[in-house]
């Protein structure tokens, strides 16, 4: 089916066949992704950000290394497996200085956890150092498909940020996009665009989230569209990309209390508690409402593990790649290694898929269990 067919479905039924997805794949399993906002100094001027530029209301601050590692640190020390480490477009962060980042790191969390930069856009030569350096991930929302509203949101062209992917995607990074849902001027025709531009990406993972306007922004008197929007496209994306991650984001708790919970019952499958200082939380506010700014993110955790079992999902802390990406990986790896090993590594990403199959037919079993779970006492009262 197409963005235009599925977005034209009734929403329960839209949302039933997401979830029903997405168990089938990934089970019950929620990854849990520690984020860390390492910096709200911005260059960039979008229209809709509350760290643009020109917002002069904002309390700036920027972590020094040594504190970005001790912090990850303690993630892992938590069993957090996946890091994610994001920023407005600040210049002390060079990329340079990523890679050497990024290296320091991976030598402290060892190659079990999955490492994630989003710091917008970059040269190709950079993005390959911060890859060496050991980033294996990485993170860039186009935002939105529409090219006119992009450039007048951004100031910068759509066609820049899409190549930006291209780039990644030939890297051989992990790669995410995303977009925002209820911009101004949006329709439901420029939605089903966005989830057609996202699926024609192939991306493995994927961040859908509701505008929300900040009044230090130009967009702050516009209104926004709730959460509606964002549950249809993250459905309409699960059906059309089955394999890849899709958070339940922070902005959809945000317009709505159960807004995560409600995403995870309609085809995302990971949280992403924020694992900063809580000082740096509060004053990385893209927009109004953010919630979980008062609590240390690693003892979210428990809060979290709550609304995933009220929709008989369950957190898990493993480094939770996409299958679709482990197969590439794989392939990558075997031709790297010539063409006997190629053949086998063919091989691999077959029996891989097999092994997604029965991963799927055990995802059906664990639904059970997790359906059980969710029927418990207990957790109807954590609800
Ligand atoms: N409302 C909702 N999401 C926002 N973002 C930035 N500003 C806002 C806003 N006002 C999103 C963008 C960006 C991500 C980090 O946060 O999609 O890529
Ligand atoms: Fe910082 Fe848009 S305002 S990247």
């Amino acid at each position: 089916m197409t963005a235009v067919e599925l977005l034209a479905l009734p929403d329960l039924e839209l949302f039933a066949r997401a979830d029903h997805s997405c168990r089938a794949t990934f089970g019950p399993s929620v990854f849990l992704r520690g984020l860390l906002e390492v910096s709200n100094r911005c260059v960039r001027d979008c229209l809709y950000c509350g760290i643009r530029r020109s917002n002069s209301k904002v309390r700036r601050y920027s972590m020094g290394d040594d504190e970005i590692v001790a912090a990850v640190a303690r993630g892992h020390e938590a069993g957090l497996r996946s890091f994610v480490l994001q920023g407005g477009e600040d210049p002390d962060f060079t990329p340079d200085r990523l890679a050497r980042l990024a290296s320091r790191l991976r030598q402290r969390l060892g190659e079990d956890s999955a490492l994630v930069l989003s710091f917008g856009t970059m040269h190709k030569s950079d993005y390959q150092a911060i890859k060496s350096g050991g980033a294996d991930r990485y993170l860039i929302r186009f935002e939105t498909s529409d090219e006119d509203l992009h450039t007048r949101l951004r100031g910068s062209p759509l066609a820049r940020r899409l190549s930006a992917i291209d780039d990644l995607k030939a890297l051989g990074f992990e790669v995410g996009t995303g977009f925002m849902t209820g911009l101004p001027g949006s329709t439901e025709e420029s939605l089903a665009a966005d989830v057609a531009l996202a699926a024609s990406i192939g991306p493995d993972m994927i961040g859908i989230g509701p505008f929300i306007p900040h009044p230090g922004t130009p967009l702050g008197e516009s209104e926004g569209r709730g959460l509606g929007p964002a549950l249809r496209a993250v459905a309409a994306l699960r059906l059309l990309l089955p394999e890849a991650n899709m958070p339940a984001t922070t902005a959809a708790g945000s317009v709505a209390p159960d807004g995560r919970e409600r995403m995870l019952a309609a085809g995302a499958n990971v949280l992403m508690p924020n694992i900063g200082p809580v000082d740096a939380k509060r004053d990385y506010e893209l927009y109004p409402g953010k919630i979980c700014l008062d609590e240390d993110g690693l003892s979210c955790i428990g809060c979290l593990s709550i609304r995933a079992m009220t929709v008989g999902k369950r957190l898990d802390r493993s480094r939770g790649d996409s299958p679709s990406f482990e197969r590439r990986a794989a392939l990558a790896r075997s031709r790297e290694s010539g063409p006997r090993a190629e053949i086998a590594g063919r091989h691999n990403a077959e029996a891989g898929r097999h092994n997604a199959e029965a991963g799927r037919h055990n995802a059906e079993a664990g639904r059970h269990n997790a359906e059980a779970v969710t029927h418990s006492p207990d957790c109807a009262q954590g609800a």
